[in-house]
C-alpha cells in the first residue's frame, strides 16, 4: 500500500511540473491520490466493521473511479507525447462502447452484493458447509448471471463494430482483443465459482479480472474519438485541382 501511494505520489508531483503539456493528468492523478486515501481507510472500515455490507461496495466503487482516473491519465499523456495516437471509430462503434462500460459497471456492484452475502453465509456458519452457500444466495445472483451473459453478447459486439471500421493503432487492437480474452476468462472463473463450492483461490481472481477489465474498457473509451464528419474530412481534397500532383 505505502509504495503504490508513494509512486502515485511521485507520478502526481511529475505530472504537476509538465502541466503545460497536458492540464487534466495532474487533476486526474491527484484526485486519484485523494482517492487511494479514501480507498485505503474505507478498506480497513470494511474490516472493522466485520464485512458490513455496502461498505464493500462503496470501497469496490472508490477503488474503479481511482483505476478510471489513472487510466485517463495515462491514456491521455501517452496520444499527447506522441507514444500512442488515439483510434479514430464510428460513432455506433463508441456508443456500444459506451454501452459495455456501464453494464461491466453495474455487473461489478452487482458481484460486489454477490459477494456480500457469500461473507455473510461464511460468518454466520462459521464457515461452515461451503457446497451449500450458492443454493442459499437470492435474486440477485440470478441477476448477476444473466448480466453476466448479456455482457458477453454486448462485448463481443462491441469487439467486431471496433474491428470493423479504420484500420485501428496496434496497441488499441490489443486492448480490443484483451476484453474478449477478459471476458471469457471472467466468465469461465464465475463458472468455476459456482460449480466447485467458491474455491477460495478463484475467489481474488474473479474480482481482479472484473478490475482489469474495466481498466481496459476505460483505457479504450478514453483512447478513441469519433470518426470526423465525412464532409469536412472530405473537403480539402475538394478544393484540390484535378490535375495537381499527389
Ligand atoms: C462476465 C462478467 C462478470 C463480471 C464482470 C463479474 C464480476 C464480479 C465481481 C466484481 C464480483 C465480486 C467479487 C468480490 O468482491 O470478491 C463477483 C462475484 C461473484 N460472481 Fe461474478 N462476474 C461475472 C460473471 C459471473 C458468472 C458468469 C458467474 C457464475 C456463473 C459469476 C459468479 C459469481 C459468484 C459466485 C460471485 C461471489 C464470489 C465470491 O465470493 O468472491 N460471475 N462477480
Amino acid at each position: 500500500g505505502m509504495s503504490s501511494g508513494l509512486a502515485m505520489l511521485v507520478t502526481a508531483v511529475l505530472a504537476f511540473r509538465q502541466r503545460s503539456r497536458d492540464r487534466l493528468a495532474p487533476v486526474l492523478l491527484f484526485s486519484a491520490l485523494g482517492l487511494f486515501g479514501f480507498v485505503s481507510w474505507m478498506g480497513k472500515v470494511v474490516v472493522h466493521t466485520n464485512l458490513e455490507p455496502l461498505n464493500i461496495t462503496v470501497h469496490m466503487l472508490g477503488a474503479l473511479a481511482l483505476v478510471g482516473g489513472t487510466v485517463v491519465a495515462i491514456v491521455r499523456v501517452r496520444n499527447r507525447t506522441g507514444v500512442t495516437v488515439p483510434a479514430t471509430v464510428g460513432s455506433g462503434a463508441r456508443w456500444l462502447l459506451g454501452a459495455v462500460l456501464v453494464l461491466a459497471l453495474v455487473q461489478i456492484i452487482l458481484g460486489t452484493q454477490v459477494r456480500e452475502q457469500i461473507d455473510h453465509l461464511g460468518n454466520t456458519s462459521d464457515d461452515c458447509c461451503r457446497d451449500t452457500w450458492i443454493s442459499q444466495l437470492t435474486g440477485i445472483f440470478t441477476v448477476h448471471r444473466f448480466t453476466a451473459w448479456a455482457l458477453c453478447m454486448l462485448g463481443l459486439a462491441a469487439f467486431l463494430a471496433l474491428g470493423a471500421g479504420d484500420k485501428l493503432p496496434s496497441h488499441f487492437n490489443r486492448l480490443r482483443w484483451a476484453v474478449l480474452i477478459l471476458l471469457g476468462m471472467e466468465y469461465a472463473a464465475g463458472v468455476v465459482l459456482t460449480r466447485w463450492a467458491l474455491p477460495a483461490a478463484v475467489q481474488p481472481v474473479h474480482m481482479m479480472l472484473a478490475a482489469v477489465l474495466f481498466g481496459v474498457l476505460v483505457a479504450l473509451a478514453a483512447g478513441s474519438r469519433r470518426r470526423p464528419l465525412p464532409l469536412r474530412a472530405s473537403a480539402p481534397a475538394d478544393t484540390l485541382p484535378a490535375d495537381s500532383p499527389p
